[in-house]
């Protein structure tokens, strides 16, 4: 470049700069652009910032090999899982996923949620077998690799705990605090159905008993037809063997049922006429009602919702901001998500994103301007039934206050004037 021209250039691209900055300064930015997006008053001044060139661009990066096995920026390290501090005791124990921080409707495996009933067990999968047996006319003992020659299926389908949050859970602070026990994944494996046909199941043949190879042995009953539908033996989440965390190496995936149902480390499927009415079918994940009787076998989670962007913790400004969040049901493909910024007062229909999937989280987008007063914000699902997320009113009416599953309620968030937000369900 001559030096005439380079002397343009540079006059040219002092003139963007200072035009940049002055319609920062002005209400053009604050209507059409997120105010800040151009400022670098934020950024230390360490001569990394246009228009130097970063010290980045100076010596070569790190090595490819540096890194067999990726993980993010360290930029991003506070993108974590959320565990709580107050875990009854670490082998029965939660961590939630950030939702917050996520784009999309993956979740990444190094954030799915967890839930343990007795810790994680380290399996060698050549030392792990799933049994099939029961009212069959041929019992099975598969080995992890034969489980792998039937013909597979790959499914994109969210996984809930059905105490996400429970009723008396509902104080946190972020989202993930609120609702962060869903994530959602592809999952690869086999259709059960294959399996079960590949044994023969007996006229009578009512349920299936699936026990995990954990140290709580986690067991639940899982009606025949389920098994006969969608249901499925998974290998691979996300592309990749499953994690330890998540069944490795084998698990069962009922796609909508809540999430203890989903035996991880299954070794076990006992076919029978009756469910066996395990620990977790009885004392744990049934729904007490007023009446003093409990709803039991409540498999599937209802249409759900939460507004990820903005809430609780974060900040926004003045101006446009986009409204962005997850929803999804165990009965099928979210239809519609409304949002409320007044209180519930109004609604407006939001943007879903492609692929909306059964099954699976489906992400929604609201472009808004703040106008800088308080509001409340909220998101309402309705799924292909007609089912409409309920407000927690509507849910507890029927319900009352005992249940501790299956709250789907709609969750709020508090703007404040000076744009701080907070949890709104108090
Ligand atoms: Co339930």
């Amino acid at each position: 470049m001559d030096q005439k021209r380079k002397d343009s250039a540079s006059r040219s691209r002092r003139r963007f700069l200072t035009d940049s900055t002055a319609i920062i300064g002005g209400a053009v930015a604050a209507a059409a652009a997120p105010a800040g997006a151009l400022a670098d008053d934020k950024a230390p001044s360490n001569g990394n910032l246009p228009p130097n060139v970063p010290e980045w661009m100076k010596a070569p990066g790190a090595d490819v090999g540096s890194q067999p096995y990726g993980t993010p920026s360290p930029f991003e390290k506070n993108v974590i899982r959320n565990i709580p501090k107050n875990q009854p005791q670490y082998t029965s124990s939660a961590s939630r996923t950030p939702i917050q921080d996520l784009d999309g409707i993956i979740t990444p495996n190094g954030l799915f949620y967890e839930r343990h009933h007795g810790g994680i067990p380290e399996i060698d999968p050549a030392q792990h077998r799933l049994m099939i047996h029961g009212l069959v006319d041929k019992p099975l003992v598969l080995t992890v690799e034969d489980v792998r020659r039937f013909p597979s299926q790959s499914r994109i389908h969210f996984l809930e705990c059905s105490g996400n949050p429970s009723y008396t859970a509902m104080k946190g602070k972020t989202a993930s605090d609120l609702v962060g026990l869903v994530s959602c994944g592809e999952w690869t494996g086999v259709p059960l159905k294959i399996l079960l046909q590949e044994a023969g199941i007996k006229p009578g043949a009512k349920w299936v008993i699936a026990e995990g190879a954990d140290a709580a042995a986690m067991t639940r009953s899982i009606p025949i037809e389920k098994c006969l539908d969608d249901a499925m033996i998974v290998y691979s989440q996300n592309g990749e063997r499953l994690r330890p965390a998540q069944g490795y190496p084998l698990r069962v995936f009922l796609p909508g049922f809540e999430g203890n149902m989903n035996i991880k480390w299954v070794r076990r499927l006992h076919i029978t006429d009756e469910p066996v009415y395990s620990r977790e079918e009885t004392s744990k994940y049934t729904d007490l009602l007023p009446s003093g009787k409990a709803r039991q076998f409540t498999f599937y989670m209802e249409a759900k919702s939460i507004i990820t962007r903005p809430s609780g913790t974060q900040k926004i400004e003045k101006g446009f901001n986009e409204i962005t969040g997850i929803a999804w049901s165990g009965h099928g493909k979210i239809a519609k998500v409304d949002v409320s910024v007044d209180g519930g007062k109004s609604w407006k229909a939001a943007t879903l994103q492609e692929p909306v999937l059964t099954r699976a989280l489906t992400r929604f987008r609201l472009p808004w301007t703040w106008d800088g007063s308080p509001v409340v914000i909220m998101s309402r699902a309705t799924d292909e039934t007609g089912y409409v997320q309920p407000s927690f009113e509507e849910l507890t009416k029927p319900r009352g206050l005992n249940s501790f599953y299956h709250n789907n309620a709609i969750m709020r968030w508090q703007i404040a004037a000076n744009g701080e937000v907070t949890n709104g369900n108090a």
